[in-house]
């Protein structure tokens, strides 16, 4: 491997630059996919790119691919990417660090006058957190064959806009067909979001996969109707029957300890006044498992859940399973060139399993894909007190410009 290092001083400080884009008071990240706040990263995102001597393209789903050409263009590039949506309360780290650090190689490939045998192409996923719009990886979906183009575009969110719309309004529906070119191989890098890398005292996690997991969206319909002047036994409380269903929901996450997951993030209730009975409830499920089996199960214990509390409490409960992603493998031969970068570069490493979903899940579909991880602190993300040790995202740097540099020279001699 040739003596190629990041410049871990220029990373960060183009970290820190991106985290002006959306900043929230408490030191966070707001930056809603197709918000303003996201075409103002992607502007700059596309400007840095263009200074970096890279061609940018968008597609029709809103990726924008970065390419720094090969010495043989008959390949098919080498990709580098993730995400610069976030979550309302996101942090500094979650998405844009893998896209930043495909920025930062690409700069320093150029300081180092060195190219790479097949191009190389940096990517920006549309809609990978899956707040505003759901599902999430939804661009790297389209990308992937998994999703169709216009099922995207009419996704709606919650205040009725169109995925495709706003695509439009801010400027970011390319032409050019998504899926239309092929990778030869794809490489994210991402803070760990959990704390397995920081206990150990690890800096790489070498992701071999990602676990699987089902989201449900549950509308509970009640009757709305005085506070004070409706007795009890003649009320039909959607929110109680809310509350009960988020309980026993939890405990099936329990019942599979210690692996099971289980998470209700997004409750709506109707009208939402303190002296009005709720009449409907929204809410959203989240559950996952690193074992397709046992999510199986889990989702088999949840709607038996749902159908005992809507048959105890006489209301009717709706339940929709609007998205599932069954756990993935990520491939050896990328899997073995992290590992390579990791041992050269002197990091400690570990194989991990990556409990937060990424665009790579739907990218190992069409492309040998591997991605890596670096700590955080504590292990909380999709918070906006999310941290990394700059040393840390320095090495993640290190090490993916590493992978990608055994990968492609692997394609160069032939293995
Ligand atoms: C994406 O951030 C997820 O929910 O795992
Ligand atoms: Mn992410
Ligand atoms: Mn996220």
């Amino acid at each position: 491997m040739p003596n190629l290092r990041v410049n871990g001083e220029r990373l960060w400080a183009t970290i820190m630059e991106t985290a002006k884009m959306g900043a929230t008071a408490r030191g966070g990240i707001c930056r809603l996919t197709l918000t303003d706040a996201d075409r103002q990263v992607r502007n700059w995102f596309v400007r840095e790119c263009q200074a970096a001597g890279s061609a940018v393209t968008v597609d029709e789903m809103g990726n924008i691919f970065a390419r720094r050409p090969g010495k043989d263009s008959s390949l098919p590039p080498i990709a580098i990417g993730s995400h610069l949506d976030t979550q309302p309360t996101g942090g500094k780290f979650d998405g844009v660090y893998g896209v930043l650090s495909g920025l930062e190689i690409l700069r320093t490939l150029n300081d180092a006058d060195y190219t790479t045998s097949a191009p190389l192409e940096v990517v920006s996923w549309t809609n990978e957190e899956g707040s505003r719009f759901t599902p999430p990886m939804l661009a790297s979906g389209v990308f992937a064959g998994v999703f169709e183009r216009d099922f995207a575009y009419a996704l709606e969110d919650r205040g009725g806009r169109k995925f495709g719309e706003e695509l439009g309004r801010i400027g970011y529906r390319g032409r050019v067909k998504c899926g239309d070119h092929k990778l030869g191989a794809y490489f994210e890098l991402h803070i760990e979001q959990g704390p397995v890398l920081e206990t150990e005292n690890q800096t790489i996690g070498v992701v071999t996969g990602v676990q699987s997991q089902s989201w449900y969206e549950v509308t509970v319909t009640g009757r709305e109707s005085h506070a004070g002047s409706t007795p009890m036994h003649l009320r039909q409380d959607a929110m109680v029957v809310c509350a009960r269903i988020v309980e026993a929901t939890h405990q099936v996450a329990l019942n599979h300890a210690p692996l099971a997951v289980s998470t209700v993030g997004l409750v709506e209730v109707r009208p939402n006044s303190r002296n009005v009975i709720p009449g409907s409830v929204f809410f959203t499920v989240d559950l996952r498992h690193p074992d397709d089996a046992v999510l199986r199960r889990m989702e088999e214990e949840f709607k038996v859940v749902v159908n005992g509390v809507a048959a105890d409490m006489g209301i009717k409960v709706a339940v929709v399973n609007n998205w599932s992603s069954p756990s993935v493998k990520f491939d050896e031969d990328c899997l073995g060139a992290v590992r390579a970068a990791a041992g050269d570069l002197g990091y400690r490493h570990r194989d991990i399993v990556s409990g937060a979903g990424h665009d790579a899940v739907y990218i190992a579909r069409v492309a040998p894909t591997a991605m890596i991880f670096v700590p955080c602190e504590h292990g909380i993300s999709h918070n906006e007190e999310e941290k990394a040790e700059p040393e840390h995202v320095t090495a993640g740097a290190n090490a993916l410009l590493g992978a990608v540099i055994v990968h492609d020279n692997a394609l160069r001699d032939g293995a």
